[in-house]
């Protein structure tokens, strides 16, 4: 059922919030319930990430998703039609083989998933892609600094551009990615004084994790954010809840119930009519 309070959220509303000097919210998410519950609290971006290697799938890092994964993640995003605006990611090798492929997995997320845009790393190495997937008229938002497919050439997830020839090459790719089109800019795992002046060098919102509080808006993973898992989790990562702990509570209380014969009681079992009552004994 289409939720019939509020409006549908756009790219255009997107970028009408830097104009409008509102800060923008983002959350991933992977699935239908996540999506109904980020769409009415207010979310303003839904993204489908390739974290969802790492969160749902237990990989050690978000290079083993594919296309089909984005899509089948995406689809269920999109089944709860969720207000917010649902940004997929191109997941590692559906952009990197030739600008033919990337423009035809990109197109694949948005008919078979349902995204509304797509999300994409890197910054020089990908601008005739990028240019290519928009002229495919799909919004596409970019992503510098700490680029997580990356993993195997950085060799750690590290904070970037805390060296000048970095910090310069990462507002060199901010200013070229909105010449050619992006509509927003993640900017991950960077000093904060460098995100702010991406933020004033550039129309396009920025949407920071782990990059401060000057960029134009936030985005976090969902599972961290409401504290779903007891690992390890970067220094940027605010817990809102302890999820983790109620889910163990309950689980807990569960089989405690179940040993002591306490569940199911009286009131979650169900009875035979009285006639067919008689004909058991
Ligand atoms: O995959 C993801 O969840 C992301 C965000 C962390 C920005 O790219």
């Amino acid at each position: 059922m289409p939720q019939l309070d509020g409006e549908k959220i756009t790219v255009l509303t997107i970028k009408n919030r830097k104009e409008a000097g509102e800060k923008i919210s983002a959350v991933t998410s992977y699935d239908y319930p996540s999506a109904k519950i980020a769409s009415k609290a207010g979310i303003d971006i839904i993204l489908v990430g390739d974290s969802l290697g790492m969160v749902l799938h237990g990989d050690k890092n978000t290079l083993k998703v594919d296309v089909d994964d984005i899509i089948y993640h995406t689809s269920m995003v999109a089944k709860a039609e969720p207000l917010s605006l649902v940004v997929s990611d191109m997941p590692f090798q559906s952009y990197h083989i030739s600008v033919e492929k990337a423009v035809e997995n990109a197109l694949k997320i948005v008919k078979k998933g349902g995204a509304e845009a797509v999300k994409l790393e890197g910054g020089r190495k990908r601008f005739n892609v990028i240019e290519a997937i928009i002229n495919a008229e799909i919004p596409v938002m970019g992503h510098l600094g700490l680029t997580p497919q990356s993993i195997n050439r950085l060799g750690a997830y590290k904070v970037q551009g805390k060296v000048k020839g970095k910090a310069k090459e990462i507002i060199q790719d901010a200013i070229e990615l909105e010449r050619i089109g992006v509509f927003a800019l993640v900017l991950e795992s960077i000093p904060l004084e460098l995100a702010k002046k991406i933020t004033e060098k550039v129309s396009i919102p920025t949407i920071g994790i782990g990059a401060g509080k000057y960029c134009d808006g936030q985005v976090m993973v969902f599972h961290d954010l409401i504290g779903f898992t007891n690992l390890y989790l970067p220094k940027f990562v605010r817990k809102y809840a302890d999820v983790y702990s109620i889910i163990y509570d309950a689980l807990e209380r569960y089989i405690n119930d179940i040993k002591k014969e306490n569940f199911p009681g009286d009131k979650e079992s169900y009875h035979l009519n009285k006639d067919i009552d008689e004909f058991l004994k």
